[in-house]
């Protein structure tokens, strides 16, 4: 008789990119028997748990070469380009990261779906940003439509006479213009979705940046009428999107009411409490989804996140803090870089406020 090799049924994941949220994946993908490798650079922080192999994330040939190894690939960032992301077997799909990685296309999808934003012009020349100003009052935000995060390639303007400054800083390139929402609160709202389309909801979280970086999220941001309202929205826009696996919308609250600001393709730093919140992280129902297994519980306790930006603190002063959960990403520190953070139940409440403190969230 012939001998078949016996093929290996553990389904093999390739993730690109290979920063703190591809290793927490990996870290997810133990309890699922799934296999989970990163495209990226060495020396990434994922090698920590996965194998990292070095792949030019701009080169599409390097990533359809990297994809062909595997059952099928997803993102940990949404700025990969739409070309690079061409053909692969990716879930979500490479449509619903396109507009993610478009604020024009994401503002416009997002009313085109019924869910209200900050007013917004696209801006493509000084002539345009005038005109913006004018239509939209001040104050007012420039954003670059591409590459954005942690608040970077943004500009507020408070008079016309700074235009010309600010467009010069965001290197010409194409924006759009917001007005400033004046929000009672920031909120975020994570659902998984499968291939079956079955799709589960984490409860609303509450937000609270500083310097554009997120800083602090608290679950459950409880308030029944907003839930049900960003899960009807969020209903409607991962059909429109044939979405699968974990999406993220971030929104303002103002005057009882939401507006979509951005989605992120992917899991999300907000939903990281989810760790030890919920039965089932967003890592592990993101793994779930695209994989084409059942959903997990998204049952949760209150919990509070804190991140850490620019380095981390000392483990001995961590350790004397029993309720506190600690994670390091294993980055070099720099200042503005997220290199980790720590999680608390919500009935920790002095821990979390000397934490506040000590990382200086506020
Ligand atoms: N239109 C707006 N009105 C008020 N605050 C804003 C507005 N746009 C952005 N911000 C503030 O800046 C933060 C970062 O902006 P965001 O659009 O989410 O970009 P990114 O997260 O990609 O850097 C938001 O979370 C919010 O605190
Ligand atoms: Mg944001």
């Amino acid at each position: 008789m012939i001998q078949v090799g016996k093929k290996n049924s553990r389904q093999r994941i390739g993730i690109l990119g290979a920063g703190q949220l591809a290793l927490m994946l990996a870290q997810a993908s133990a309890a699922l028997d799934l296999e989970v490798v990163c495209a990226g650079r060495p020396g990434d922080c994922a090698g920590q748990v996965a194998e990292v192999r070095n792949v030019d994330l701009n080169d599409a040939e390097a990533v359809a070469a990297f994809a062909q190894g595997m059952d099928l690939v997803t993102v940990e960032s949404e700025n990969i380009h739409a070309d690079v992301l061409q053909g692969l077997n990716l879930y979500p799909n490479a449509g619903a990261i396109g507009i993610a990685q478009e604020r024009l296309l994401e503002k416009r999808f997002f009313r085109d779906c019924g869910v209200a934003t900050a007013p917004f012009v696209a801006v493509d020349s000084l002539i345009d940003l005038h005109q913006g100003i004018r239509e939209i009052g001040r104050p007012a935000i420039l954003k670059t439509r591409r590459l954005g995060y942690d608040g970077k390639g943004q500009v507020r303007l408070h008079q016309s006479e700074e235009a010309a400054a600010a467009w010069a800083s965001v290197g010409e390139a194409p924006c759009i213009l917001e007005g400033v929402i004046g929000f009672d609160a920031e909120v975020s709202l994570i659902a998984a979705r499968a291939r079956s389309g079955e799709t589960v909801f984490y409860p609303l979280v509450e937000n609270y940046h500083r310097e554009g970086i997120l800083r602090v999220s608290s679950a459950p941001f409880l308030h029944e009428d907003l839930q049900q309202k960003a899960e009807r929205h969020m209903t409607i826009l991962l059909k429109r999107l044939n979405y699968v696996g974990i999406l993220a919308v971030e929104f303002f609250v103002a005057n009882g009411n939401l507006l979509a600001n951005e989605m992120a393709p992917r899991v999300h730093n907000s939903g990281h409490w989810t760790i030890e919140g919920s039965a089932t992280s967003q890592f592990e129902n993101h793994l779930r989804a695209i994989s084409g297994r059942e959903l997990g519980s998204t049952e949760s306790r209150p919990t509070v996140m804190l991140n850490c930006i620019g380095s981390m603190p000392p483990e001995a002063e961590t350790a004397a803090f029993p309720g506190l959960f600690r994670h390091d990403y294993g980055k070099e520190a720099r200042p503005g870089r997220k290199v980790g953070h720590l999680t608390f139940a919500a009935a920790e409440q002095a821990a979390i406020m000397e934490w506040e403190q000590r990382l200086q969230t506020r």
